[in-house]
């Protein structure tokens, strides 16, 4: 089967390629490394074809669908800070570049798409945890591009019969998820930090929570929801471990895993961030036969060990063994 990935570059995209070439199948991937990096794709990119460019241009949305079983979408602009800087290409690429995807594999004659949406889109919920028949609240333009990626994805199943599933992501991490730069995702930051001996930043009281979920759980989301596809057509389908912790609680956690003992820095409540995430995942249960596999402790043990292997502090160095990630 033929495999078309988007945003192959990035930290989830190369995990589930990767689990793909493992598979046998045949990928190909679409990258503009907007984000994502040539590293990523070095465990792998002598086994895929590769093809550098962008989702917000629709010929090469429509020649890298040609002769493609799956879409696996997950290019995207994260981060909610982003997307309050800079709206307009945050919906150019999260919401106009799936729309551009979705023209392109419907017309292709593509049999399942699945693409990666967020759980910013519940915003902040009056009971936890979330699940899919919530009403969706976005705070964030970030949050806003998803809701109207998930719009286009129910519309191209019911009006032109594409088998779409959108995955609500509930913050995913593992190995090579970036830790650089002002939109890193906290764990990774708080691990480069640590193990750097600077003092991480921890924005607000820290008593927000979170649903953190390991890659491999991500990964093996994915590969249920292709399979399943034509049966759940139209839905979207919570990805998460269905346990939170708070910040201050991670912070602790990552600190003893890392040998760091200094207390976090305060640094002011973030516009656009909801106080608490948790994954009610029983849809993803009964329709894709989805568990989170691999719990926090867990997945935080197998990060660490990576940063610690493979990312030295002193440089950025490429990883130079192929990691593993068990799916
Ligand atoms: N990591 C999380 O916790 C999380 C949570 C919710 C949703 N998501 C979603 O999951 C998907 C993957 O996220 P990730 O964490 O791997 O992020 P990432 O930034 O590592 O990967 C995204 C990839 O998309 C590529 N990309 C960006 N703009 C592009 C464009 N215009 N054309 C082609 N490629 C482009 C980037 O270069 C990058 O390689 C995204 O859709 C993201 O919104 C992630």
């Amino acid at each position: 089967m033929r495999y078309l990935v988007t945003g192959i570059a990035g930290f989830i995209g190369s995990h589930i390629a990767e689990a793909l070439v493992e598979r046998g199948h045949e990928v190909r991937g679409l990258d503009n490394f907007a984000t994502g990096s040539r590293q990523n794709l070095e465990p792998f990119i002598e086994e895929i074809e590769f093809v550098e460019g962008d989702i917000r241009d629709l010929d090469t949305c429509r020649q890298v669908c040609q002769g493609v079983d799956y879409v696996i979408h997950q290019a995207a602009l994260g981060s909610v800070p982003r997307s309050l800087r800079d709206p307009l290409t945050c919906h150019e690429v999260n919401a106009t570049g799936t729309l551009h995807m979705l023209i392109s594999a419907r017309d292709a004659g593509v049999e399942a798409f699945v693409a990666a949406s967020s759980s910013s889109v519940y915003g902040n919920t009056d009971t936890l945890p979330k699940h899919e028949g919530m009403k969706r609240r976005p705070l964030s333009p970030y949050a806003a591009s998803k809701v109207a990626a998930e719009n286009h994805l129910e519309i191209f199943a019911s009006a032109y019969g594409l088998a779409t599933v959108g995955l609500r992501y509930f913050n995913i991490f593992g190995p090579r998820q970036s830790p650089d730069g002002p939109y890193a995702a906290v764990i990774p930051r708080f691990i480069r930090q640590m193990r750097a001996g600077d003092t991480p930043t921890i924005f607000g009281d820290g008593e927000q929570s979170r649903d953190f979920t390991y890659v491999a759980n991500a990964v093996r989301a994915n590969l249920l929801a292709v399979e399943r596809a034509s049966q759940v057509a139209g839905t979207v389908i919570n990805v998460g471990c269905g346990e939170r912790i708070s910040l201050n609680v991670l912070y602790r956690r990552i600190a003893r895993q890392v040998g760091f003992d200094k207390g976090a820095r305060q640094g002011d409540r973030r516009p656009g961030d909801v106080k608490h995430s948790l994954a009610d995942i029983t849809r993803a249960c009964d329709l894709v036969g989805y568990s989170a596999s691999i719990g926090l402790d867990e997945g935080l043990a197998r990060t660490v060990e990576w940063f610690n292997g493979e990312w030295p502090d002193t440089s950025l160095a490429p990883p130079r063994r192929r990691e593993h990630v068990t799916t």
